[in-house]
């Protein structure tokens, strides 16, 4: 049930994608450890690399918000909105998450629709990643 809500919360967001150079809208939606969902959409630029991926903009408005546990993130998109394929986050987005979870439990979930999704942990998708502890 929290897995459905949190496909469609994405979903839901995707429309609000600013992409008028690659036209691949993206959105997250990002669950925090108090229940609250944030989501994000892909924000792009005249000058392209200040473009913001949409997890990063869920993960920075929960952060901005002073959330700081989160469970799990949401993640469709495709070209023109269609949601024909898988989108995995990219390297840069792994990396923030990695700030916030803990890579054993943080699941993140790819879907194309409430009944198609993948569901992975962060450890799956960056191992042996550098994180806060490397720091110590
Ligand atoms: N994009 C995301 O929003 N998230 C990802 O993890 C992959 C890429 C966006 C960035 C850009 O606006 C568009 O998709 C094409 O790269």
């Amino acid at each position: 049930m929290e897995r459905q809500t949190l496909i469609q919360a994405a979903i839901d967001a995707l429309p609000g994608a600013y992409v008028p150079y690659s036209h691949f809208h993206v959105a997250a939606a990002l669950l925090c450890g108090d229940g609250t969902i944030y989501t994000g959409i892909n924000i792009e630029n005249a000058a392209y690399t200040p473009t913001v991926c949409a997890e990063r903009s869920a993960f920075f408005r929960a952060v901005n918000e002073g959330k700081r546990h989160f469970e799990a993130i949401v993640i469709c998109g495709g070209k023109d909105g269609m949601l024909t394929d898988y989108c995995p986050p990219c390297g840069v987005c792994r990396q923030v998450m990695r700030e916030f979870c803990d890579p054993a439990t943080f699941r993140v979930i790819l879907a194309k629709s409430q009944e198609e999704y993948r569901e992975f942990t962060l450890e799956q998708l960056l191992p042996m990643g550098f994180g806060p502890e490397d720091l110590q």
